[in-house]
């Protein structure tokens, strides 16, 4: 008898937790589903390209602007992925002007395919999004001898990004829109060891590549002044996707913990931010998340590191970009 103030107590909080739990659900829910593009912006007559969007953010970002009126091609490795999502994109958007197209940023030879038969086929671009990207790969190398992350999430794309430039400069204005991440923090670029053959840790490898990301988003920027080419880099959230693929626990706490992730739709926002809002029009270098402008790191600001690293893609590419 004496405990029952104590118990009294315990069974109060034990109702009132889930039900408190139960009210708060939609703020939590609506605070990790983070900022939303508010532009309406139509798209006709404008051709979008956008990596890896057969799924996850791509997928959404390419219905998003498939509803805007764009054509929009999808340029995936997995013909029947790539094909499934064009198919549902068309029929969920009645835009017929949304096609697959190969490209594998794994192989700089379909990377120079799948430029050579866009520029053939297509007149403009006018937004390229790069937004393909591979997380805590065990260590493994592109078709070209560059380590998975740098080769796929930097080099592939830098590679993209040169082979069109011309024609997003003939379309002008045009944006270019760079999907980095926050884990670029903590990346570091490693001139000394590019490649991850001295030493390799999967988590890491990642970081630097995103940090590459934001670093050529800064010297691009840079190059392309008065072009109407502008170029900006964002993270899109933390987002359920099929992103941490390669890692058992990551894949475990993103099944245990949807509430705290943005749905794809909700992470490919900052992204469509970037591709429309007219108040971007003429800003370009700079790094969004939640649509709106985020914290760049030191290592992201440093001017002497992306010229070098911009240097040392094109050697390793065999291109030159002036
Ligand atoms: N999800 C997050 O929490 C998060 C956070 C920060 C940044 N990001 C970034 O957001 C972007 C989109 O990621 P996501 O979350 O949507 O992941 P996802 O669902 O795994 O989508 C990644 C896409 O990239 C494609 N891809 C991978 N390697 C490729 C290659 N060699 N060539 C062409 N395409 C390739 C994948 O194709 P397959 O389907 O054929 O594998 C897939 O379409 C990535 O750049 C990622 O780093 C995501």
């Amino acid at each position: 008898m004496q405990d029952f103030p104590g118990c009294a107590l315990a069974l109060g909080l034990a109702l009132a937790l889930p039900l408190l739990g139960l009210l708060a659900a939609p703020y939590i829910r609506k605070y990790f589903a983070g900022g939303k593009c508010t532009s309406t912006a139509k798209l006709n007559g404008k051709v979008v390209v956008i990596t890896g969007a057969n799924t996850g953010i791509g997928k959404e970002t390419a219905k998003d602007l498939a509803g805007r009126g764009a054509r929009v091609i999808l340029a995936c490795r997995d013909m029947v992925k790539a094909e499934a999502a064009a198919s549902e994109i068309r029929t969920k958007t009645g835009n017929q002007q949304v096609i697959a197209k190969k490209l594998d940023l794994a192989d700089t030879k379909s990377i120079r395919e799948f430029a050579e038969n866009f520029l053939e086929e297509e007149k403009e671009l006018h937004i390229l999004i790069n937004n393909a990207g591979v997380m805590m790969c065990p260590y493994s190398k592109t078709a070209d001898g560059f380590e998975m992350h740098f080769g796929v999430n930097h080099l592939g794309h830098f590679l993209l990004t040169f082979l069109l430039t011309e024609c997003l400069k003939k379309s002008a204005p045009s944006r270019i829109v760079n999907v980095s991440s926050l884990a670029h923090h903590g990346g570091r670029i490693r001139f000394e060891d590019l490649q991850g053959e001295k030493s390799y840790q999967w988590g890491l490898a990642y970081c630097h590549s995103k940090l590459a990301g934001i670093l050529f988003t800064r010297e691009l920027a840079r190059r392309l002044q008065g072009t109407g080419v502008t170029v900006n880099a964002l993270h899109p959230g933390t987002v359920a996707s099929d992103l941490p693929r390669h890692s058992t626990i990551m894949n475990f706490l993103w099944k245990l913990l949807p509430f705290l992730l943005k749905t794809p739709q909700e992470g490919a926002q900052t992204s469509v931010y970037c591709a429309v809002a007219e108040e971007l029009g003429s800003v370009s270098g700079k790094y969004f998340s939640d649509c709106k402008p985020a914290y760049v790191s030191p290592q992201g600001r440093d001017d002497e590191t992306a010229k070098k690293l911009w240097d040392v893609s094109c050697e390793l590419l065999g291109i030159q970009w002036n």
